[in-house]
């Protein structure tokens, strides 16, 4: 694990004499990171001569990087290396499916490989540290940011956070194809109000604890040498300068040794947040609440470069700057960067190339899809059955919606889009036929993205939707199959991309109704990452295939004529409408327990469909629960055991997952929390022993009553199968000590 790894006794006095050596200018320099957009920019190169800049982002192209590391090594009067980073979210050239989707595989290890791709493409470029993982749990879908997560669930959110920081990070992050990661936003992001991408939080210490802070804590335990605070008021105090979050929890509480960093302004943002008096004050109440470096959007525009006036004002105590120092220098040499600043003259080349990528991808987005409805089995499709196949929707043919956001210099021209795999697969036997339909509607209120070079937001689809409706009604009655992509274009989800509806934007919703009229079968193929209103609308099938990145159209082709069986499961629960937001599956029991006397007058209590849910096209028999003791005692570990059957006449894998649920404790616990899980392949007839420890630590849980951690002595249920309502049930009871 990189950040806890002890550097050589050479280096750490190498970085112990550099700041001896440091004036409080160049100490404030290192901690100083801002934006550079443009090729070649004067004050930029100043700054870093000047010693002023410890960081860079999104500097893309490898010979800018070479130049600008060379100004900072040979011109800066102490030659420190910069670290350059960028927001490598789910690839740098070759894309993988978006996070949420890579969550909705349930394979850590698809993850894990995932990321080291991503990190070896942007090692290569010059690249050493990515604003990823996002490790924010997701409860309100109004909330665009949930396509970076994980979705709502902690442990789930715990094992994608590690996973992804195992694989940017590897075991050294001195290698070529290895970089910092830095697990994002500290903490309580994702509970918005409103689901209003910046909007304040308010979390209870048990919230956060139990289900907000576990993902960072994993990610930590993983390693990362990175963690980025929050843009929002968390329970009234800045994120950015909560020194409780950022120094008595993650650096005292969990020993986080790497450094931390602020959102893009954020620190700047606290005088904007009424907490500091003005920019200088920010600066001195982010610093001492913990933050180590500042994200400023322009070099001559930090309020990090007023601490050398902090220091002599003695607001600021010379330890706590050069302990910030300290922190950066150590992840600077960790990555190798005082011996070896430079990436290898020829390597984006190479690497941004290799076939094997792309492979990966495939792999990825194939694992990810989750198929929500198969009514009479109408996938997989044989394509030696059909004559012709409508391929209808705006969707269908987006190379950059196929792909989602955050990418930046993906060459569109290399991404297969659902038309072109579906073309692909079918050539040579079957006729396809392509109606865009419908326009996608374009953003109410402008974005500030808008104006980012790299952004490049392609125009939304624009078509005359009446027209375009008639002709995929005349395309899908002429058809033996329809297949519809709809969902949502890649900029209206994402940061600064909430939205207060779930409805299929533009007139998607009536395409969908009149192709399904047509009676011709109708397979919805659902680019999205919320879960969306279809308004009761029944396709004959409907498969959630995310974003699903460079390789998406023949991962899709596959999924839809069966040389994939998809095996995805959900990690959020879907809502039947938005009325029902927030809505997950481990809540609290109350005075009207069933859910469907709970509590609307005008819709159900249940989701539509439930956390961890997803078909195949086998089925699969749990059986023989063995639950390892009973009773067992506090410090105890718990073996569980399941028999998994594939009962169908195909090959394919099953998520099987277990779930606790505690009857009564200092606190009362929800109705159910996942605690295990493992994503099997299973052959028809098959059957697989599948085996789980539920660790006595797994069993702990933060108590308002108590006010702190504790583990009690009760009664548990167990509950063990394919989603988050799965009801082969056992129990155990936890004796007291004695
Ligand atoms: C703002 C976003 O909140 C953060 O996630 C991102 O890493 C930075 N901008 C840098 O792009």
């Amino acid at each position: 694990m990189s950040q806890s790894k002890v550097l050589p006794a050479a280096l750490a006095d190498r970085i112990e004499r550099l700041i001896a050596a440091m004036t409080p200018e160049e100490k404030a320099g290192q901690l100083s990171q801002f934006f550079v957009f443009e090729r070649g920019s004067e004050p930029v190169d100043e700054e870093i001569a000047a010693g002023r800049a410890g960081a860079i982002l999104f500097v893309r192209d490898p010979s800018e990087i070479t130049r600008l590391q060379r100004i900072a090594v040979e011109e800066s009067r102490l030659g420190i290396p910069l670290i350059f980073a960028l927001d490598v979210i789910h690839g740098l050239r070759t894309i993988f499916p978006v996070p949420i989707a890579m969550a909705a595989s349930w394979d850590p290890a698809a993850v894990e490989a995932a990321q080291a791709v991503a990190a070896a493409e942007a090692r290569a470029t010059g690249l050493h540290w990515t604003f990823a993982p996002m490790v924010d749990v997701a409860r309100d879908p109004r909330w665009g940011r949930m396509i970076e997560g994980a979705g709502e669930d902690p442990y789930l959110g715990g094992i994608m956070a590690a996973a992804q920081v195992r694989g940017f990070q590897g075991d050294d992050l001195s290698s070529a194809d290895r970089m910092v990661a830095g697990p994002k936003h500290l903490a309580g992001y994702g509970a918005a109000l409103g689901g209003r991408d910046y909007d304040e939080a308010d979390l209870s210490e048990s919230e956060l604890r139990n289900v907000y802070l576990p993902p960072f804590k994993a990610a930590i335990d993983a390693g990362a040498a990175n963690i980025m605070c929050a843009y929002m008021t968390l329970n009234g105090v800045p994120a950015t300068g909560n020194h409780w979050l950022i120094t008595e929890i993650l650096k005292e509480e969990w020993g986080f040794s790497g450094f931390t960093v602020s959102d893009a302004n954020s620190a700047h943002d606290l005088a904007k947040h009424n907490f500091a008096r003005d920019g200088a004050d920010a600066a001195v109440r982010a610093l001492n609440a913990g933050l180590d470096m500042e994200m400023a959007l322009e070099a001559h525009d930090s309020v990090f470069n007023t601490l050398p006036q902090a220091l002599a004002a003695g607001l600021i105590e010379p330890a706590r700057l050069d302990d910030a120092v300290r922190r950066v220098l150590t992840v600077k040499a960790q990555l190798g960067l005082f011996d070896a600043p430079y990436a290898e003259p020829d390597a984006a080349v190479r690497v941004l190339d290799e076939p094997a990528h792309r492979d990966a991808a495939r792999r990825a987005a194939e694992r990810s899809f989750v198929l929500l409805r198969n009514e009479g089995q109408v996938l997989p499709l044989d394509p030696r059955a059909l004559r012709k196949v409508a391929v209808i929707g705006p969707l269908a043919d987006s190379a950059r919606d196929t792909i989602g956001p955050w990418v930046f210099d993906h060459d569109n021209a290399e991404t297969v889009t659902v038309l072109a795999g579906i073309r692909d697969h079918l050539a040579g036997t079957a006729e396809v036929e392509h109606v865009t339909g419908v326009s996608i509607e374009q953003r109410l209120n402008p974005s500030f993205f808008d104006d980012i070079p790299g952004f490049d937001i392609a125009p939304l689809v624009s078509v005359d939707d009446d027209a375009g409706i008639a002709a995929a009604v005349a395309a899908a009655k002429d058809s033996d199959v329809a297949l519809l992509v709809l969902g949502e274009a890649q900029n209206m989800i994402g940061e600064a991309a909430s939205r207060s509806s779930l409805d299929l934007p533009g007139r998607q919703q009536e395409l969908l109704e009149a192709v399904i009229a047509t009676g011709t079968p109708t397979v919805l193929l659902m680019m999205a990452a919320r879960p969306l209103d279809l308004k009761g609308a029944s396709p004959a099938a409907v498969l959630q295939i995310w974003y699903p990145g460079t390789q998406g159209g023949t991962a899709v082709a596959n999924a839809v004529f069966g040389k994939i069986v998809p095996g995805g499961k959900l990690p959020f629960t879907w809502v039947r409408s938005i009325g029902q937001v927030p809505l997950h599956y481990a809540r609290m029991v109350t005075h009207k327990p069933k859910e469907r006397e709970m509590r609307y007058w005008n819709e159900d209590g249940t989701p539509l469909f439930p956390f961890g849910f997803g078909l195949s096209y086998t089925t699969f028999a749990y059986s023989d629960l063995v639950i390892g003791a009973d009773p067992i005692g506090l410090v105890d570990d718990l073996a569980i055991a399941v028999t998994v059957t594939n009962t169908g006449s195909v090959a394919g894998d099953e998520v099987v997952q277990l779930y606790i649920h505690q009857r009564h404790g200092s606190a009362a616990r929800p109705v159910r929390e996942l605690k295990g899980f493992e994503r099997v392949t299973l052959a028809p007839g098959e059957s697989r022993v599948v085996r789980f420890v539920l660790s006595a630590e797994r069993r702990r849980y933060w108590s308002s009553a108590a006010r702190g951690w504790v583990a009690d002595a009760t009664t548990f249920d167990v509950f063990v199968g394919g989603d988050s309502v799965a009801s082969l049930a056992g129990t155990f009871t936890v004796a007291p000590k004695d």
